[in-house]
């Protein structure tokens, strides 16, 4: 995008939606898309020439939220010379900053948080109609601020109308449109003291289980092979029948507990109602959706995952050996600070159990370091868990005071930059040593890779052919790039038999030749027999 070109006059229902943050925005994002389409209005990648723009936004960490505020600010230039377009701000930034924001920002003519996008189609027909150059006709939605001290009227939550009215595009979707996200719960009740996404997606609503069974069956329908559950507890979830109904007697989205609501062995069923658990949603999915050859879900909290739902995992070849399962620290003087409710010990009795029930499950997580006074001491143990876990990878993220939440207002952010720098560089030189480990273990076997794109190997080469193959001595094959069930990435050459098209959404037998910190290298199994094709027994099974 550039900041020179700004045309008088962009297309009348033209948007540009750019999204930001975690796995809840692109679903999110995917939602907006469809209920905008359905009311006429077309998608352009070109910002420039877009009547609509749209940014969906994350405020998790502070550069997260800078991001977004440079293109904003990309956007005043533009407007100030005289471009004409309608900007608005969507997802957490906006639910967290709101109207604050439209005063600092008058290029933004309309701001609303995840918990009002159903509304979002209304307040663009809005600022269409009235081009409101006052700060007074701009609008704020912010949903999730009041809604979580009201008693949240389940049965009003039309949000749960937008995530049943999805239209799914299979064209739009990632690895040909054969893998989507399912939503199970919205927002968070646990309050972990560093975190805004409590404030920002507001409380925690588990959708009934009908609901989801039947979305996940209508993606399948429409070609979807891999879901993924998404939730920032998942394992929390605990619907329970009876109590949340609509007016018409169908069941309802449904608050759930907070963290003190959970004994030690999962969620504690109400007397004489009928729950269904994580592990039944689970194993309803698996069984009633088989046309689904992966199920995943994330995140997990380390705190009360039942071995429920590891015998499902267990039992169920179809849903993935794979667990996002942030700890955090490895400190419990910080995860006590941090509200985690586990202690260190309670984390590796939880992975112990985890791969004995699953031997072969890849272990992935998130660690913040430099949280509020966290000494040397703190960060090292940090590290030993680390080692004594051996994750297939962590995320690592330097802690950032976030407003509004409890660890800004009573801890501050006493570890200085310099030191955050030097422990987030440190943890990712031994990650990479374990991971490195973890990956070469694979080197030798045959995995089942589900096939998502061009690897970025070959797409910065720019592919010759349009992205078909085409061997030969001046052209290099063309490597794609997709993911084992334990959600390791891997990449192998495309054989001159087959087409990259046609890899893209399957699932392939792939032997592991070598293996780096980050990725596994392979070469697709051919059937001798067969001379060049794949076994058909063994594609998308
Ligand atoms: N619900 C998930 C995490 C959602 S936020 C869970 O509880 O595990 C994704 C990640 O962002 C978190 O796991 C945490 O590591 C990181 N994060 C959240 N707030 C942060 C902050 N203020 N500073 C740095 N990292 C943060
Ligand atoms: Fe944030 Fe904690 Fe909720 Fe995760 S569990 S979203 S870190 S408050
Ligand atoms: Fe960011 Fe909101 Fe997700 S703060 S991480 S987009 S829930």
């Amino acid at each position: 995008m550039s900041d020179e070109h700004h045309p008088a006059r962009p297309n009348g229902r033209s948007v540009y939606l750019e999204t930001f943050g975690c796995q809840m925005n692109v679903l999110d994002s995917e939602l907006v898309r469809g209920q905008l389409a359905a009311l006429g209005y077309g998608f352009t990648d070109d910002p420039t020439s877009a009547a609509v723009v749209l940014y969906n936004t994350c405020s998790v960490r502070e550069q997260a939220e800078n991001k977004v505020l440079s293109r904003i600010g990309r956007i005043g230039v533009w407007k100030k010379r005289g471009h004409k377009v309608i900007l608005g701000v969507l997802g957490c930034l906006a639910e967290r900053e709101g109207s604050a924001m439209l005063r600092k920002y008058p290029q933004i003519d309309l701001m609303c948080g995840p918990g009002e996008l159903d509304n979002l189609p209304m307040l663009i027909d809005n600022a269409m109609k009235t081009e409101a150059v006052e700060v007074a006709d701009r609008v704020a939605l912010q949903g999730n601020k009041t809604r979580r001290w009201a008693t949240l009227a389940a049965a009003e939550d039309n949000l749960e109308l937008l995530d049943l009215s999805r239209s799914f595009d299979p064209d739009r979707a990632s690895a040909g449109g054969r893998s989507a996200y399912v939503r199970i719960t919205r927002g968070c009740n646990k309050f972990c003291t560093y975190c805004v996404v409590p404030y920002t997606r507001g409380a925690e609503v588990h959708r009934p289980p009908d609901h989801i069974v039947n979305e996940c069956k209508r993606l399948a329908d429409l070609g979807v092979i891999e879901i993924t559950l998404l939730g920032q507890t998942v394992n929390h979830y605990a619907y329970t029948h009876g109590p949340a109904v609509t007016v018409n007697g169908a069941e309802a989205a449904q608050v759930g507990p907070g963290l003190s609501a959970f004994a030690s062995r999962g969620a504690k069923p109400q007397a004489a109602r009928r729950v269904t658990t994580f592990a039944d949603l689970l194993k309803r999915i698996h069984d009633e959706v088989t046309a689904v050859k992966r199920l995943r879900f994330v995140t997990s909290y380390p705190r009360d995952f039942g071995d429920d739902i590891l015998a499902v995992m267990a039992e169920c070849r179809r849903i993935c050996r794979y667990l996002h399962v942030p700890a955090q620290s490895g400190s419990n003087r910080i995860l006590k600070l941090m509200n985690r409710g586990y202690s260190r010990e309670h984390y590796v009795e939880f992975i112990d159990r985890a791969r004995a029930a699953l031997p072969d499950v890849s272990i992935a997580g998130d660690i913040i370091v430099g949280f509020p006074t966290e000494t040397d001491a703190d960060f090292e143990m940090t590290k030993d868990l680390l080692r004594r876990v051996r994750f297939k990878n962590n995320f690592i993220f330097k802690y950032s005071p976030r407003p509004g939440t409890a660890a800004n207002a009573r801890l501050g952010d006493d570890v200085p930059p310099l030191v955050k720098r030097r422990r987030n560089r440190d943890l990712l030189a031994l990650g990479a040593l374990i991971s490195a480990e973890v990956h070469a273990e694979y080197v030798g076997r045959v995995v089942d890779v589900f096939v998502q794109k061009v690897s970025e190997k070959t797409t910065k080469r720019s592919a010759p052919g349009g992205g078909r193959v085409q061997l030969g001595w001046e052209t290099p094959p063309i490597q794609m790039s997709g993911r084992t069930g334990g959600d390791l990435i891997t990449v192998f050459d495309v054989p001159a038999s087959h087409s990259c098209d046609d890899l893209v959404g399957r699932i392939v037998p792939v032997r592991i030749t070598g293996s780096g910190p980050l990725i596994l290298i392979g070469e697709p199994v051919v059937d001798q027999a067969q001379g060049a094709a794949y076994p058909a027994a063994m594609v998308d099974s």
